[in-house]
């Protein structure tokens, strides 16, 4: 049995590595270099999975869920990610290592719930995170 919930968050970023030249940087990262960084509306379905509690009849308390994400959630949301959130301040903050970075955040918590991390960046992008034992969600 698993279940997803679907967070929002909207943040800021630019993509580059500060040794390249303006150029070079454009060459491998395109529009993402662009100096003065861009935004995206992300969306983060994070997927859990467990046994039915018999009391409950869930698989883990909704706002449990709600309170660890939306501590990630609020790290990020409207931050110019590159400039504002350490992690990203030494990591390129691309839509995999954001996806990346949230899974941990938020794995300690949920811990064999946790299976799949699903980031949404753009209409026609998105990045899973899963550990390759659960994969395609057997449990
Ligand atoms: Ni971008």
């Amino acid at each position: 049995m698993s279940l997803t919930k679907t967070y929002r968050f909207s943040a800021g970023h630019r993509l580059y590595i500060k040794e390249l030249s303006e150029e070079e940087n454009f060459r491998i990262f395109d529009t993402c270099s662009n100096p003065n960084g861009h935004g995206h509306d992300y969306y983060v379905h994070v997927k859990v999975a467990g046994d039915i509690d018999p009391e409950s009849g869930m698989i883990l308390n909704l706002q449990e869920l709600d309170e660890t994400v939306n501590i990630v959630i609020d790290e990020l949301d409207h931050r110019r990610l590159d400039i504002e959130v350490p992690y990203f301040e030494v990591n390129q903050p691309t839509g995999e290592n954001i996806a990346k970075y949230m899974w941990e955040r938020i794995k300690p918590d949920l811990g064999d719930k946790l299976i799949h991390l699903k980031l949404s960046e753009t209409s026609n992008s998105y990045f899973e995170y899963y550990e390759e034992d659960n994969y395609p969600y057997e449990r």
